[in-house]
């Protein structure tokens, strides 16, 4: 760290520029000036996939500020971005360029989401509209779902449409770390003209360098993924260390081939459907609303009422949902776990009522 880095993040420092913070004057004077906080200039938009009728999707690359510590393939960053005027609105992307270091120019791949009734569209207004020299926040890179640092001699990827993103900086980093072992990359996308980063996996299918690429397109009449198609592809796949990533349709059919097996790891971009039927009653307090129970998380329900909780990644990593449960037993939808405990705060985004629940909402 330089001198003028380490006076920027000094105790002296913030106490001077306190209540607003160092970075806001360092942002005032450039862009790309900051001492804590990791922002990003947008310095290319590449289409990948344009098909009429169907949600296109861009690849962005950014310049990170200095800040940034770097990626491990597989990890995400919240991205935040003030569209026309309004309040930052935040989004959760995985990175899709190779594992970065301070410094690094990263990638991330989105689809244009059609927008909900009240949703803000962020990935929509990042395809269609991001141009170079757009300024974004980042956070700093986060999660689990990470290529260890001794990669095993075989891995095997499995990804659905956008979900193809984290799997694929685990693919490229593999690819920079002339990893001498296998990979099978398995990809399910609806048809050929859907397929994202499809010449570079043709390139990758045809040098070989033992890296299996199996691509399947419904529409094509490729049947579902299923554990016999996969112990076809990968005999014995149970056991090979597998990442896997998609709609949760997808990600839940590979959960049930892979039988508990702890060689799988999976990353969900949305909640996982919620199969439990919710029984008792779900009262949303302040808003004096209430309705029977649907099983779903609270987030869901309170907007199938009405109401329009604060909300991002909704899926309990950005914690804006974070609302007071004043009652009841809650089961996260992401790990099954669940809580009890009264006056408790929690991510309503992933949390499902059991039974009778009260929020202060
Ligand atoms: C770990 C992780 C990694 C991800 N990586 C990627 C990636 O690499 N590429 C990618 O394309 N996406 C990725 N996503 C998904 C991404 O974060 C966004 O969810 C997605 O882009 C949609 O955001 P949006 O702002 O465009 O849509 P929004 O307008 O927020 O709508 C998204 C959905 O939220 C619901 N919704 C939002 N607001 C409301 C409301 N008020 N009422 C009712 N329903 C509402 C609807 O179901 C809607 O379809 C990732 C998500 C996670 C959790
Ligand atoms: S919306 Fe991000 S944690 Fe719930």
């Amino acid at each position: 760290m330089s001198l003028t880095d380490t006076i920027l993040r000094s105790r002296a420092v913030a106490a001077l520029t306190s209540p607003h913070g160092v970075d806001r004057y360092l942002e005032q004077v450039h862009p790309m000036w900051a001492a804590h906080e990791v922002r990003a200039r947008i310095v290319d938009v590449h289409r990948e996939v344009d098909v009429p009728g169907h949600p296109a999707v861009a690849t962005i690359t950014v310049q990170p500020t200095s800040t940034w510590r770097g990626h491990r393939a597989g990890q995400h960053v919240a991205l935040g971005i003030e569209i026309d005027g309004a309040r930052r609105t935040t989004r959760v992307f995985s990175v899709s360029s190779p594992e970065s270091r301070p410094g690094d120019r990263i990638t991330i791949t989105l689809r244009a989401n059609p927008a909900a009734p009240d949703g803000q569209g962020v990935s929509r207004h990042l395809v269609e509209r991001a141009e170079p020299g757009t300024m974004v926040h980042l956070s700093q890179a986060e999660g689990d779902f990470v290529l260890p640092d001794r990669v095993p001699e075989h891995v095997l990827l499995i990804s659905g449409g956008s979900g193809i993103t984290p799997v694929m900086s685990m693919l490229r980093s593999l690819q920079r770390r002339t990893h001498r072992g296998r990979v099978t990359f398995v990809h399910y996308s609806r048809s050929p003209e859907h397929q994202i980063f499809a010449a570079e996996l043709d390139d990758v299918r045809r040098s070989g360098h033992g890296i299996d690429v199996h691509l399947f397109h419904p529409e094509l009449g490729d049947p579902a993924l299923s554990a016999a198609r996969l112990e076809r592809l990968v005999p014995g796949y149970r056991e090979v260390p597998t990442w896997a990533c998609g709609p949760a349709p997808l990600v839940e059919a590979v959960r049930a081939g892979y039988d508990g097996s702890d060689a799988l790891r999976v990353e969900y971009f949305q909640p996982p459907r919620t199969t439990v039927t919710g029984v008792g009653d779900v009262s949303f307090a302040r808003s004096g609303l209430a309705a029977a129970n649907s099983g779903a998380p609270l987030l869901e329900q309170a907007e199938a009422l009405g109401l329009t909780p604060a909300s991002g990644c909704r899926m309990g990593i950005c914690l804006s949902c974070v609302s007071r449960k004043t009652e009841g037993t809650v089961r996260n939808v992401v790990t099954g776990e669940e809580s009890s405990l009264p006056d408790e705060d929690i991510r309503i985004c992933v949390s499902a009522p059991v039974g009778d629940c009260v929020v202060d909402l």
